[in-house]
């Protein structure tokens, strides 16, 4: 079948039966109850059904976009909760002895699994370790570890205790971890000796000691012992992560308004923000969005193979499906380790149901060939989601087909760590999928795409997308910075929620995104801001002034293209080399230049701006620049120009 002259495809009818949602009728009438009709009734009631209060909240939702700029949103604002007795306390009666984590370890077939019950009892001996050391209600705690279920006890535990964490992806280099532990305060942070990728080595313990050089703050650093390799220690500061005999700790009241934790984001300046969740709102809308999205059922087996470093991670990790008592995976390794067949022997060893994933994995996976896919038994399979970044219709179509033998659901689910759960996606029985889109918004959430004259363009249209009423998942500041969050989301266009996204809509209401419309670049799924690009090579002496954009790439979605002018005119030969072992030093291993231009000058505008537009037009392959007549130096465009096309981007 056709929708607005794409290709679309109708739920498979094997997943109607037993579903929660079973019909578009169903589906577009929850989403009037909640957006139009009633949204602080649906969202009470969605908050009384699916969470543990010690006070039920009888507020919704407190202040609106215009107040917001000033201060912070609440949901549910006379509620207290707290979280670890939504995700692990209530199912202890009837699902003790249910799986709550599956750990699929580095090799193949290694690793454990947990009951609620035996996940509970960690979880509280964790945070009697914590208190210990001295963690209290509103501490920060930064956790720098890799895919091993201590990383989730270790948030769940901060949250037990009603400390705030805030997980720094394993990925980053020392510099990045310390500017967060710095940004957000903490005095605990939380590692492990060594993580494991891929049968490759990562030095956790190490670069934490290297970002903690003489910080006075953090008093104490608990290290997990993973692969019991020798690490170097720092008597009277580091502790063995140990779990006591402890089986019980009481869990702290909370406010629903309380931070549960900060999770840092680069936005379009060099330094990251820190987004602040909240422990009620936050929780309600996770349990809700998984179990909706993807349909959930009591005997799934459902694995995110994203990183816990990530708002993928939390939200649809740990924080959802412990919600909801689901059966959750983490996963310690990659998609391709041992080989291509990875995922898919994992769907088959573990009876996977719902299996959630990027673009950029599918891309990976789709090229390396079908012989990888074959070979296991998938039928266990009933959704299959996207996350992270536009998916092509090519790579739909080979997970729609080959991965999922054109009877399982695809959700391509379009959301942010900004708004702490899914906004835009299809529904698994009701909705028909088209390969590309996000496809309709939840319950409860009102996309409006906004014209370049800032007025809303009634569909179909491009444009801004903007969301014109507050969801409770939303972070509702950046920590210690609300005038940033203010810039950032709300004054862009007035009296809504501005996302830096483009995106499409058609005659019957689906949404498909392009991409981001600010300078951030999103390669393989990691959301970099070209300005933290610019600031690491701009340091190195060898470099006059920079530019950075984002071009499409196959594999990654988007490479990463610089425009370097040099202090002298001699190119050392290992110039690409040399600046990405700084970027690899100063932010981490993902983030890498695909393409180095050494170049005579940048376009600048008599005012000195860049032109940003015309390098990314060239990163792109295009010749067609548009007016350049507003630059300083026109005739540098053709300089550049010839120097992109002596070497055309990879
Ligand atoms: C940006 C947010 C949400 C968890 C992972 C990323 C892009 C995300 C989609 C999608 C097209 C998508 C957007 C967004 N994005 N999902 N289904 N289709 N684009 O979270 O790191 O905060 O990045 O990822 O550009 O703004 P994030």
């Amino acid at each position: 079948m056709e929708i607005s002259g794409k290709k679309a495809f109708l739920p498979p009818r094997e997943l109607v039966r037993g579903s929660n949602i079973q019909t578009l009728g169903a589906w577009a009438d929850e989403w009037m109850n909640a957006t139009l009709t009633d949204p602080d009734g649906f969202w009470l009631d969605v908050a009384r059904r699916r969470v543990i209060w010690r006070k039920e909240p009888t507020i919704g939702l407190e202040g609106d976009f215009h107040s917001a700029r000033r201060k912070p949103l609440r949901w549910f604002g006379d509620g207290t909760l707290n979280v670890t007795e939504t995700c692990l306390d209530q199912h202890l009666q009837k699902h003790g002895d249910k799986t709550a984590i599956i750990w699929e370890a580095d090799e193949p077939g290694t690793g454990c699994t947990l009951t609620y019950r035996e996940l509970h009892e960690k979880v509280c001996a964790a945070a009697c370790m914590l208190y210990l050391l001295g963690v209290r209600r509103g501490d920060r705690v930064v956790i720098y570890m890799g895919m091993v279920p201590e990383a989730a006890i270790a948030m769940l535990a901060c949250a037990r205790i009603g400390a705030i964490h805030s997980v720094v992806f394993g990925g980053f280099s020392a510099e990045s971890l310390r500017d967060r532990i710095i940004d957000c305060g903490a005095k605990l942070v939380i590692t492990q000796d060594e993580g494991l990728r891929g049968g490759k080595i990562v030095p956790l313990k190490r670069t934490c000691d290297q970002a903690l050089v003489d910080l006075g703050q953090v008093e104490r650093v608990v290290v997990f012992k993973r692969t019991k390799g020798e690490v170097p220690w720092t008597e009277g500061r580091d502790v063995e992560w140990k779990l006591s005999d402890a089986t019980y700790f009481p869990a702290e009241v909370m406010e629903a308004e309380d931070p549960l934790f900060i999770l840092y984001t680069s936005g379009s300046t060099g330094k990251p923000k820190g987004q602040v969740h909240t422990c009620g709102g936050y929780l309600v809308y996770a349990s809700y969005t998984h179990e909706t999205a993807f349909d959930l059922r009591d005997n799934d087996v459902y694995a995110c193979v994203a990183d816990v470093g990530w708002i993928t991670g939390h939200t649809y990790i740990v924080y959802g499906p412990l919600a909801n008592g689901a059966t959750t995976l983490l996963f310690e390794s990659t998609p391709t380790y041992p080989d291509a067949g990875r995922y898919w022997d994992m769907v088959d060893r573990h009876s996977i149901t719902v299996f959630y994933t990027a673009p950029t994995a599918i891309r990976v996976l789709a090229a390396a060939g079908d012989q990888y896919v074959f070979p296991y038994d998938r039928s266990t399979l009933r959704v299959l989601g996207t996350v992270g970044e536009p998916i092509n219709p090519d790579a739909w179509m080979w997970y729609y087909k080959i991965v999922g033998g054109e009877r399982c659901a695809i959700v391509d689910t379009w959301w942010q760590t900004e708004t702490g759960g899914i906004m835009i996606s299809g529904c698994p029985a009701a909705t028909p999928m088209i390969p590309g889109s996000a496809t309709l918004p939840l319950p409860g959430i009102l996309p409006v795409i906004v014209g370049a004259d800032g007025k809303p363009i009634r569909s179909p249209g491009t444009g801004r997308l903007c969301i014109a009423e507050p969801w409770p998942g939303m972070t509702r500041t950046i920590w210690r910075d609300h005038e940033r969050y203010a810039a950032t989301y709300l004054e862009e266009v007035p009296g809504m929620y501005f996302t830096s996204d483009g995106c499409s809509r058609d005659k019957a209401g689906n949404h498909t995104i392009s991409g981001r419309v600010d300078d951030v670049i999103n390669v393989a799924g990691h959301r970099m801001g070209t300005a933290e690009f610019e600031s690491v090579l701009t340091a190195d002496p060898l470099v006059a002034e920079c530019a950075v954009v984002g071009f499409p790439h196959e594999v990654k979605g988007q490479g990463v293209c610089a425009f370097v002018v040099l202090i002298s005119t001699t190119v050392p030969e290992d110039l690409a080399a040399r600046l990405n072992a700084l970027l690899r030093d100063k932010i981490g291993a993902h983030a890498k230049l695909d393409v180095l231009h050494i170049v005579p000058g940048l376009p600048k505008t008599r005012s000195g701006k860049c032109m940003r537009r015309i390098l990314r037009a060239m990163a792109k392959g295009e010749d067609n620049f548009g007016d350049i007549s507003t630059l300083a130096d026109p005739s540098v465009v053709q300089a550049i120009h010839d120097i992109v096309r002596a070497q055309p981007s990879s």
